[in-house]
């Protein structure tokens, strides 16, 4: 039986009307914030922060009413505490510790051993020097935080992007050799037992050659007995580097090696159901790690945003919710504020998996075929990004409907008409011939978006 769209309406207001009265007659702290959801699934929900916004009463009070966990986005940088050698400013990141404590929030502290915003008096130290400098670096400036502190990034990005596994140059890496991290990570425990302390990096949220790089140091780590807790996970998407289909299990392959898992400088570009959808799947995926303790987006609104272009955060630039919050928060269990703006839980449900496989391959082409599967819920349409390497090009698509960034190299695959609504658990498929062109790679797949 199908009800009448108004009646629909009505039949719900009623059912919301009844599950506010409920849910008033338990006292607890309704779940309607990212931060006060979150902590019922005993986790946190962040921001990166940045001083000089922090007088700006937007900006504060959004950050205080939804967020139970900072990172200062610049502040405890290199550059900006020790800009000269031995001379420490505090100043900015002090800011931001006070305010966090003042609102019973963690601080996440980033970063003590970074290659970049590295003021050049370092990168122009002789071996001895430099190990001096750095060890001298993690002790000045988590002295100083003792006991404010939940988490360190005590060394941040310090492997190659591509396939090499190996560590990027930098200063560290040239002069005092891979042992840095190993070093860097005895010190920070001699300084502050009690701060957990994490490797942190990008391009490790799928499992890449990158990622098994850094899976290879903590599993030595572990084994030999030196000091790591965590790895963050930064999770910087966009359409050319997507949610990775495989990020939940990678996150859990990391904690299985017994060390906490964090997702530290999320953002994803985009906007409406899609970005809404992407969020909600990342939210998801810590979710169902145990040891993935918390969540932090790289700032609170998209007007400060690194990359505001892409308008990747949860806030618009105006502090409004966007669908991105809305899916975050229902993602968390929690429930929109009823005229809040927030448009209520646009797809908060609708969930879709994907895999692909290569049905046949030839000299010069191959067939791949990409299998969408409808979540718990019903869907009405899902979306699917494909990463080609290049100069591979699609020559033919069927039962799907594609689309290209301006690189040729990502390619979005909506539904055909004819196979947009799957019904709860329920597959389709589509399928594409594609020309090597001399490059025989698999294209990367990208999380499934469904609404
Ligand atoms: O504060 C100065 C300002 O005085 C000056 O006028 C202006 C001119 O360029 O620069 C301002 O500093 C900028 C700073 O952000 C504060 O806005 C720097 O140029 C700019 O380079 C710096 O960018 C930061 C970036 O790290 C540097 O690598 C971003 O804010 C920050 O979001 C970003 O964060 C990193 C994480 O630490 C590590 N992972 C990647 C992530 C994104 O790149």
């Amino acid at each position: 039986m199908t009800m009448p769209r108004r009646a629909a309406q009505a039949f719900t207001a009623v059912l919301l009307a009844a599950s506010t009265v409920t849910a008033l007659s338990h006292t607890a702290a309704a779940a309607d914030t990212l931060g006060s959801a979150a902590a019922g699934k005993g986790r946190y929900f962040g921001t990166a922060v940045a001083a000089n916004h922090l007088g700006e009463s937007a900006y504060a009070s959004t950050l205080d009413r939804e967020f139970n966990q900072v990172t200062p986005e610049n502040e405890m940088k290199w550059d900006a505490t020790e800009g000269s050698r031995n001379t420490f400013t505090f100043g900015n990141a002090d800011q931001i510790v006070s305010h966090a404590q003042s609102q019973n929030m963690k601080v996440r502290g980033h970063t003590l051993v970074w290659h970049s915003q590295l003021p050049s008096w370092v990168s122009g130290l002789g071996a001895t020097d430099l190990r001096s400098a750095m060890n001298n670096h993690i002790t000045q400036v988590m002295q100083h935080y003792k006991g404010k502190i939940y988490a360190w990034d005590v060394v941040n990005e310090a492997y190659q992007d591509g396939s090499s596994g190996a560590l990027r140059s930098s200063p560290f890496a040239d002069k005092l050799g891979s042992g840095f991290i190993e070093e860097a990570f005895r010190t920070a425990r001699s300084v502050d037992p009690n701060a957990k302390l994490c490797y942190n990096d990008y391009n490790t949220d799928g499992v890449n050659a990158k990622s098994n790089a850094v899976y290879a140091m903590v599993k030595d780590f572990k084994s030999r007995g030196v000091p790591i807790d965590c790895v963050g996970f930064q999770s910087h998407f966009n359409s050319a580097s997507p949610v990775p289909s495989d990020y939940q299990a990678n996150l859990q392959r990391f904690a299985d090696l017994g060390v906490d898992v964090q997702i530290t400088e999320l953002d994803i570009e985009g906007s409406g159901t899609a970005q809404a959808n992407n969020y909600s799947n990342v939210v998801k995926a810590c979710l169902a790690v145990t040891r993935c303790t918390g969540l932090t987006v790289w700032g609170v609104t998209d007007k400060y945003s690194w990359r505001s272009s892409g308008t990747p955060l949860l806030f618009d630039s105006n502090y409004g919710k966007k669908p991105a919050y809305d899916a975050a928060l229902a993602a968390l269990g929690g429930t929109g504020t009823p005229g809040g703006g927030d448009g209520g839980n646009p797809g908060g449900n609708a969930t879709c998996t994907v895999s692909f496989a290569r049905t046949s391959d030839w000299n010069d082409g191959y067939n791949g075929e990409v299998t969408v599967k409808a979540g718990s819920a019903p869907i009405n349409g899902w979306t699917v990004t494909l990463t080609f390497a290049t100069p591979q090009k699609v020559a033919s698509l069927w039962n799907g409907t594609p689309s290209w960034d301006s690189s040729g190299t990502v390619m979005t695959v909506r539904a055909a008409s004819y196979n947009s609504s799957l019904a709860a658990g329920a597959s389709t498929s589509f399928g594409f011939t594609a020309a090597k062109n001399g490059n025989n790679s698999t294209p990367t797949l990208g999380a499934c978006t469904a609404s």
